[in-house]
């Protein structure tokens, strides 16, 4: 019964109907909604001939917040490296497309010609804090404006008041304002994490995509950068895709999930459908990888719903 259950929701169309998305995060382009990405056949076969991506395809709606999950190896860190247009794929005929915000990014394993507007609108975070250890975590925020201005400026680091006004604002939004002048180097991974997420905001990016952010992270640290992510999420509109290797974050912070299994996609829909059992039936036991083996403490959950205090001493430690 499980068996048949997990394959009728595994192969449910590229959607997730029950997904709420949140308010004003739609864009209206005439009558139709412009996906926030969407991918069309995407393969791709690395040197070698292992076939990382198998004709994957997925429609994002703007607004959403989509875990990616699957094991190691599994092919999503290779996804969103497709996405952001870091590498393109196979060219042997089949469609390959991969748009953001309606903005061709790869077709036919050929990068548009303006992929570097595109990449404009999408802002990365990966698992290796890529922040500039010797800068500032202020300034660290401000290179978030450099695919916005010209760039001698950048170059120069001359960014204007108004630009320093922002990274301050965007470092409060992620309770990181009081370390705005000490140097990156010396925060916690949480806390570099979180500057990211504010050099995302700056970067006025429409589409965040961060791939395992918190797989290196402690379990209290863990929770404050997806609830910052879910939070710009909600507040913001930005669509989020999160590549995850715990099934468990994706339940609690994304309303949906795509899990992904040898290159292909195995599960598209509501995140509270992947129960253990359910797990159990699309990974085997590759599905004990994806779980902590207890669901977040329930301390966690109520910090969620507290609001944050100004200046967040509690989060410091992260
Ligand atoms: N640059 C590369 N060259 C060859 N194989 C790669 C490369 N990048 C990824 N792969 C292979 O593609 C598959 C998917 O990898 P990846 O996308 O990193 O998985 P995940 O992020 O889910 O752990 C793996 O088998 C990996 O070894
Ligand atoms: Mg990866």
């Amino acid at each position: 019964m499980l068996a048949f259950l997990g394959q009728g929701i595994a192969r449910a169309p590229f959607t997730a109907p029950s997904v709420r998305l949140n308010k004003g995060a739609h864009r209206e382009k005439g009558l139709r909604v412009v996906s926030a990405i969407e991918i069309v056949e995407l393969s791709k076969t690395f040197h070698g001939g292992r076939k990382a991506l198998d004709a994957i395809s997925l429609s994002i709606r703007p607004g959403e917040m989509v875990a990616l999950i699957g094991a190691s190896g599994s092919g999503k860190s290779t996804l969103l490296r497709h996405t952001t247009g870091l590498i393109t794929a196979d060219r042997n005929g089949e469609t390959g497309a991969i748009s953001v915000l309606g903005r061709v990014v790869q077709t036919q394993g050929r990068l548009a010609s303006d992929v570097r507007a595109v990449r404009a609108e999408i802002g990365v975070i990966s698992q290796q804090f890529n922040l500039v250890d010797r800068l500032s975590v202020l300034t660290n925020v401000l290179l978030g404006r450099l695919g916005r201005i010209p760039a001698w400026r950048g170059c120069l680091g001359l960014f204007n008041d108004a630009e320093k006004r922002a990274a301050m604002e965007a470092l409060n939004r992620v309770h990181m304002g009081e370390y705005a002048m000490q140097r990156a180097s010396t925060l916690s991974g949480g806390q570099q994490q979180r500057v990211a997420i504010a050099r995302a905001l700056v970067q006025k990016a429409q589409v965040i995509l961060a791939d395992e952010p918190i797989a290196s992270l402690d379990p209290g640290s863990c929770h404050r950068v997806m609830e910052t992510l879910a939070d710009i999420n909600k507040k913001d509109g930005i669509t989020v895709m999160v590549s995850l290797h715990q099934v468990d974050y994706a339940i609690r912070y994304c309303p949906r999930t795509v899990a992904m299994r040898d290159g292909a996609v195995i599960f598209d829909g509501p995140s509270k459908a992947l129960t253990a059992d359910f797990l159990n039936d699309l990974y085997g036991a590759e599905s004990e990888q994806l779980m902590l083996g207890q669901r977040p403490a329930a301390s966690a959950a109520a910090r969620t719903t507290e609001s944050l205090p100004e200046g967040a001493t509690a989060w410091a430690g992260a």
